[in-house]
């Protein structure tokens, strides 16, 4: 998991809250299709499960993470294992893997076109680049309450400051071709995600819209959380439980 400015993760609440992140990774996994002995890194490997997983199948993985404390919860899970604070920005390597697989972290990074080309550079020729994150419109009931709140209140939001980076599938696919990628696989589908508990979705505010909500004080915060709650019941609480809007993306490209 890639933070977006300081390292603001608190990776045992991370585990404790938000384990579906990893349990929808093992479906990636499966798209992956890993062989054991290939080499594959894990671009924003959070804390690590998927990193384990992987070893497991016989894999040899590298785990890179620009959150220390995310690296630092990996290490302690799973001594052993090979994990590094690395911005995907400026990866150091070259031509090194069979796959650099990505799950729920590429959303969180706004030069898509920088990454892509250190993916590429990363992966041996023939090698593949398998990801999930955000696509178009994903969490987009979240996060256009959090909007309005702001609004009612007076307060301005520059669109700037908007942590995530959302692209339409037509988007990506152009941009994994410019930067060499043959595209052979491009999915954006709904994936509404269930939260656990009552106080489910104001977790996961507080856990992942800390980008939206800087600056801001703790009082005020909370009564936005709290309104956002009130007006988001009758579209995201069903059934007894809050589900996040979440819409995904899924891609696979080939460096020929
Ligand atoms: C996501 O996985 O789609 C996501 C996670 C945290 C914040 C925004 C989106």
């Amino acid at each position: 998991m890639e933070s977006f400015k300081n390292d603001t993760w608190n990776a045992v609440l991370y585990d404790n809250n938000h384990a579906f992140v990893s349990k929808f990774g093992k479906g990636l996994v499966e798209l992956l299709a890993p062989q054991p002995d290939e080499s594959i890194l894990d671009l924003g490997c959070g804390t690590g499960d998927l990193v384990f997983q992987l070893h497991q199948l016989g894999v040899h993985v590298t785990g890179i993470d620009q959150s220390e404390n995310m690296i630092a919860q990996a290490q302690k899970k799973y001594p052993g294992l090979l994990f590094e604070v690395t911005d995907a920005l400026d990866l150091p390597y070259q031509e090194e893997f069979d796959a650099v697989f990505s799950n729920a972290v590429l959303h969180w990074i706004k030069r898509p076109d920088q990454v892509l080309s250190c993916v590429f550079d990363s992966l041996k020729q023939g090698g593949r680049f398998v990801a999930e994150f955000g696509g178009k419109g994903n969490v987009k009931a979240i996060t256009d309450g959090i909007m309005d709140q702001f609004l009612e209140m007076g307060m301005e939001y520059d669109a700037e400051d908007f942590p995530w980076y959302y692209p339409s599938i037509g988007e990506y696919s152009a941009l994994m071709e410019s930067a060499g990628f043959r595209v052979v696989f491009a999915q954006h589908f709904d994936r509404p995600t269930k939260l656990d508990g009552d106080d489910g979705l104001s977790n996961w505010v507080k856990m992942f819209c800390g980008g939206m909500l800087e600056g801001i004080s703790k009082d005020i915060r909370d009564s936005i959380i709290s309104k956002v709650e009130i007006n988001l019941k009758p579209v995201l609480y069903q059934n007894g439980a809050w589900y996040a809007d979440y819409k995904r993306i899924r891609v696979i490209g080939i460096k020929e």
